[in-house]
């Protein structure tokens, strides 16, 4: 017996489940979500079975032959949840659970037609990543144990279900209900389960690429993701061919806690990502590239997730290098490595997270989660390409895939691979230092850009520049203005501040990552004319990119500290489980 995940009760010597059926009923007065879980089994079984629960209650286990199965659930474990150990007779195909989630759950989060943007009619989302499926159904929550699935949704009339899988049709339920249908034939880790359910609309966008939105945001969604075909299309041509039919994407109210989320078959994203002039589309790039890395090859735990993110960010730059040249791909690297210097700095006193492969018994991986592995991983995975040759390396990807599809990896398999492929590669371009020591390798890729420097130039003297070149400024597209307010002195004064959003127009923009960056910027600095845009951004948005460094900025000055308590007390109640921790904690470190 074995188990082979710091985060899961999986025990790979224990019966494997191959797909769960399930049939759910989403209980939007009482928020639980709740019904039949039905494990089946590789071949027939039988012993013991523990899967992950947190938060669920069980109420009963049957074997497909009708045999009660006897289920005992452990204690409250403050990461892992509760096993739930069962054990069943031989011969068994199958055993279902009835059980509910708890409203509480920090895998879903249900919202009140007033979080949404139609007011209408409430909404539920899902999100699983790392390890929250577990809050959502009984399973072996662990990204080595694959499953497909077939479910069927039961909803109140009125409301679409979407999940990360095929629809097969709806169909009237009980009076007031509706029946949604989905099968997902490839096999999948749980942290790929998803569902949402509210009040959607479609627009196709190409022959197998679909936006869903709530009707006041489909027609914004539609143009500003209208460039999704071409996006996969260059990923097709990194990675090879496109695995899952078809690639269409939900966006979900503001409350949902990051930009995006690479559920198969139907991405979810941030509607902060609808900047209105397609500046943030990049969040679909990566998303999309994840088709490939993560979710055909996935992690096999969290203690590899660079393999997932770190390839990701190098594909989505890839991506964004093919369809708006060198000069923009090279403006992203430089945004990525000021986020990575700062998140370095941040984990000073916790460098071994700050390493690719992480040691994370103990540890929860929403407290572990930085852009570390993203952008460190990036690089690794850039000085690779470059020490094997750009068009070597893209031949490699592409076998990468081949080898692993639907499989789980770790590190040292995914090495294993390099190693063969190109021998003394990885002791070439270091690997141990990336792998395992804390920070960045001095031998670290560069990205030269004449753009990016004369920016940094621009930002550095800004402050004492005269004023009239200020008019420049206002044709800046937006990569080169966060690269500018990331290069600025962090102390500015009032009047700096005043010039610099008639210069930019700041407060006033439609792209969050500028907005945030100002904000910050401005927060920090205890400028309080920002304030009331600050409090807006913290009332409505739940995306923990932008929730958590501006609940830290405002925290620098007593002014700031005074809005934040004020506007987290209002907020908190509608804020996602994890948004909500995240901006407490930062909150719970500020002074007295
Ligand atoms: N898979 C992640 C989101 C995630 C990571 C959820 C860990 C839960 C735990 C997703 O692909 C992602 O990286 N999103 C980024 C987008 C960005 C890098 C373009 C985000 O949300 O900001
Ligand atoms: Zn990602």
């Amino acid at each position: 017996m074995a188990r082979v995940d710091p985060h899961s009760y999986f025990d790979d010597a224990q019966p494997r489940t191959r797909s769960w059926r399930l049939r759910l009923r989403a209980d939007f007065e009482r928020r639980v979500l709740g019904g039949e879980a039905t494990m089946v089994f590789d071949s027939p079984a039988k012993g013991t079975l523990d899967l992950d629960t947190k938060g669920l209650s069980v109420e009963r286990a049957v074997t497909d032959a009708g045999a009660p199965v006897p289920f005992e659930l452990g204690p409250e474990e403050p990461i892992l949840g509760r096993r739930l150990r069962l054990s069943f007779p031989p011969g068994t195909k199958s055993v279902t659970l009835t059980y509910e989630t708890s409203p509480a759950a920090a895998g879903l989060q249900w919202l009140s037609p007033e979080q949404t943007e139609g007011k209408r009619l409430p909404f539920l989302f899902s999100q699983c990543q790392a390890i929250h499926a577990r809050s959502v159904l009984p399973c072996q929550d662990s990204a080595i144990a694959r499953v497909s699935y077939a479910a069927e949704v039961n909803v109140p009339e009125g409301l679409t279900a979407v999940m990360g899988a095929g629809p097969e049709g709806d169909a009237p339920a009980e009076a007031g209900r509706r029946t949604f249908k989905f099968r997902m034939p490839q096999p999948i880790p749980s942290y790929l389960f998803a569902l949402a359910v509210g009040e959607l609309e479609g627009r196709d966008l190409s022959h197998r690429c679909r936006v869903w939105a709530e009707p006041a945001t489909i027609a914004a969604a539609a143009w500003e993701f209208a460039g999704t075909e071409s996006m996969i299309a260059r990923a097709e041509a990194l990675f090879g061919p496109y695995d899952w039919d078809r690639y269409d994407m939900l966006v979900l109210p503001p409350s949902f806690p990051y930009g995006g989320m690479e559920n198969p078959r139907m991405t979810f994203l941030t509607p902060t990502v609808l900047a209105g002039d397609r500046s943030l589309v990049d969040v679909v790039a990566h998303e999309l590239a994840h088709s490939w890395t993560g979710n055909l090859v996935s992690n096999a735990t969290a203690e590899h997730f660079w393999l997932n993110e770190g390839f990701t960010v190098w594909a989505e730059r890839r991506i964004l290098k093919a369809l708006h040249g060198e000069e923009a791909a090279a403006l992203a690297w430089g945004i990525g490595q000021r986020e990575l210097e700062e998140a370095l700095e941040r984990f000073h006193d916790k460098p071994e997270l700050t390493r690719l492969r992480t040691r994370l018994e103990g540890i929860d991986p929403d407290d572990a989660f930085s852009v570390v592995p993203y952008e460190k991983g990036a690089r690794f995975v850039v000085a690779l390409e470059r020490a094997a040759g750009e068009e070597a390396f893209d031949r490699f990807v592409k076998s990468y895939m081949k080898a692993f599809r639907f499989q789980s990896v770790t590190t040292e398999r995914f090495c294993a691979f390099v190693e063969s492929s190109f021998p003394g590669l990885l002791a070439q371009v270091d690997a141990p230092a990336w792998l395992d020591q804390p920070g960045l390798p001095e031998s670290a890729p560069r990205f030269v850009s004449a753009r990016l420097e004369e920016l940094t130039g621009l930002a550095r003297s800004w402050r004492t520049a005269p004023a009239t070149g200020d008019a420049a400024m206002a044709k800046w597209r937006p990569d080169e203005i966060l690269v500018f307010l990331q290069q600025l002195p962090r102390e500015l004064g009032p009047e700096d501040c005043a010039r610099l959003d008639a210069a930019l127009s700041l407060t006033g923009r439609g792209n969050y990552e500028i907005l945030t960056a100002w904000l910050c910027l401005a927060s920090a600095n205890g400028y309080e004319p920002a304030y009331e845009r600050a409090r807006l951004l913290l009332m409505r948005v739940g995306r923990m990119k932008y929730v958590r460094p501006l609940y830290q900025a405002l925290g620098k000055t007593p002014s700031g500290r005074a809005l934040a308590r004020q506007v987290f007390a209002e907020a908190a109640p509608s804020y996602h489980a994890l948004t909500r921790r995240a901006a407490g904690a930062v909150m719970a470190q500020y002074p007295a």
